[in-house]
């Protein structure tokens, strides 16, 4: 649809011609619940994501910590409401002896990181340190088990270290350890990327070793309170995601992961910052492909459980550039205005398919990845990506409204994406959120939203927007890009209107 506006400005008659974005919200058909968990993170021994960034150590430091870790750090994921963070990989996890990492720090034994640049690390940030790190910041744990190198009974002693309460060698020594209770870890990762770092399987196989460690998951405990989730699929291996629904007993598997990431190529992913349109498009095209495969992997769900019960779990997601100056091991970039519309976009896919997608996490927390904080040594910043979060956690564990979307495209050269992405949600106390992102590159868009089903009458809004795509923060400008109150939206007889600027992120809050 177009519509022609009229502007006067100075004597001038201006006529331009915005395309229109008309969506229906069914607010009285709301039942499915988007699960927080779709809003989880994921920290990995990888670059300066653990050690120098978010743990900088109990000893000798100037940077104001509790237990090691910075305590700007720690507000700011609380004030996210963080729901789970997944740890300690990655492709690190199969690599990973938990064992090396509990007791007395002096004695640990160092390892090599061979994922991540081949680093010696000394093992001071380990069990303890991530399940504390979570009961302080209120997000659930979601450990990731190694199966590619560790064994049966490593795995099943760290589920009996973490869970059991008590007259267990492995409680024994946790208590030993300094900590009496144990944490209840619910969220187990059974490998990771098994088809590649994890071990270089195929399906068939997986599936095999996956009911063998996932056996021995259980034992003395409920096998409902544990959500074992296997490693699941990259982008579109439909295969994989088939083979595993077919061979492993839905009541071993909670969840099926799936990675995708937007990235230009693997051989040549462009620069995080000073990106050419053509980069842009192509970043925002492979963004909207999380829609396809998500598409993808549940039909094929939905054929082997019709009734959903196993959850789609995306725990990799997130933008993927050349890596900054810190070397290629430690995937270190900047976030700009391009990862606001990243994370805007995947957020409302997420929000939509929320029957089936139960769990996501973006890669990943501190300075690796998509990250929502970046720090150098005493300084923190928030980037464009953590604003957007913070704005979308209004549709943690609310209902979500079927929609009706018509939205005007974004083209470049030749190809076309739609430009508009839209997800909403009706809490407990009634009120609704919707959120709204406008990927053009240069356009802004005209949105109609027909209210339909209730009756509304009060509306507010936040803005994340900037006068370049390239914007971001730095360490020594950290609040350029910054949420701002939205006052363009206006509701009459149950229709919204706004104008939604190019490449922005809008949430409005909708109340009787
Ligand atoms: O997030 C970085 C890496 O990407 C993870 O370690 C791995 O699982 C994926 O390939």
């Amino acid at each position: 649809m177009k519509k022609t506006l009229i502007l006067l400005v100075l004597g001038c008659t201006i006529f331009t011609t915005y395309a229109q974005t008309s969506i229906t919200l069914n607010t009285d058909l709301a039942k499915t619940k988007i699960n927080k968990h779709i809003y989880g993170h994921f920290a990995e021994h990888l670059g300066r994501c653990i050690y120098g960034g978010m743990y900088v150590g109990d000893g000798n430091t100037k940077i104001p910590n509790t237990a090691g870790v910075r305590n700007d750090v720690i507000q700011a994921l609380k004030d996210l409401k963080v729901p789970n963070l997944r740890w300690p990989g990655g492709c690190f996890a199969d690599a990973y002896q938990w064992k090396d990492g509990i007791g007395p720090k002096a004695n640990r034994p160092k390892m090599v990181n061979v994922w991540w640049g081949g680093v010696t690390e000394d093992n001071s940030f380990g069990t303890h340190d991530f399940l504390d790190l979570c009961e302080r910041i209120g997000a659930e744990p979601y450990l990731a088990g190694n199966v590619g190198s560790g064994t049966v009974k490593d795995l099943s002693d760290w589920v009996t270290y973490v869970n059991h309460p008590g007259g267990s060698p492995m409680a024994d020594l946790r208590k030993q350890n300094g900590r009496e209770k144990p944490w209840n870890v619910k969220l187990w990762g059974v490998g990771n990327e098994a088809w590649g770092c994890g071990g270089n399987m195929t399906a068939e196989y997986y599936a095999n070793i996956y009911r063998q460690y996932a056996t021995f998951m259980t034992g003395w405990t409920n096998e409902s309170q544990l959500f074992r989730i296997a490693s699941g699929a990259s982008d579109g291996d439909y295969a994989w995601t088939e083979t595993l629904m077919k061979n492993i007993p839905h009541n071993m598997m909670a969840g099926v992961a799936l990675h995708h990431y937007s990235v230009l190529s693997w051989e040549d992913k462009g620069p995080s910052v000073n990106f050419t349109e053509a980069q842009y498009f192509k970043t925002m095209d492979e963004a909207w492909k999380m829609d396809e495969f998500i598409k993808g992997h549940c039909t094929i769900m939905d054929k082997y459980d019709p009734k959903k019960k196993v959850a789609l779990i995306v725990d990799e997601w997130g933008g993927w550039y050349e890596t900054d100056k810190e070397g290629k091991g430690a995937l270190y970039q900047q976030n700009t205005m391009r990862d606001a519309m990243i994370a805007g976009l995947t957020l409302n896919i997420f929000n939509n398919h929320a029957e089936r997608v139960r769990g996501a996490n973006l890669a990943q927390i501190v300075n690796v990845l998509q990250s929502v904080i970046l720090t150098n040594e005493e300084k923190m910043l928030l980037t464009p990506t953590y604003h957007v979060m913070k704005m979308y956690n209004v549709h943690q564990d609310a209902t979500l409204v079927p929609i009706n979307i018509e939205s005007p495209t974004y083209e470049y050269s030749g190809k076309k994406l739609n430009a508009v992405s839209v997800s909403a949600s009706k809490n407990a106390a009634g009120v609704l959120s919707i959120s709204l992102t406008n990927i053009d590159y240069s356009k802004p868009h005209e949105v109609t939203i027909n209210l339909r089903g209730e009756d509304f009458t009060k509306v507010s809004g936040q803005i994340l927007s900037s006068g370049k795509i390239n914007d971001h923060n730095t360490f020594d400008q950290p609040n350029k890009v910054a949420i701002k109150d939205f006052l363009g939206a206006k509701l009459e007889k149950g229709v919204l209107k706004l104008m939604i600027p190019a490449y922005s992120v809008v949430v409005l809050k909708v109340s009787k």
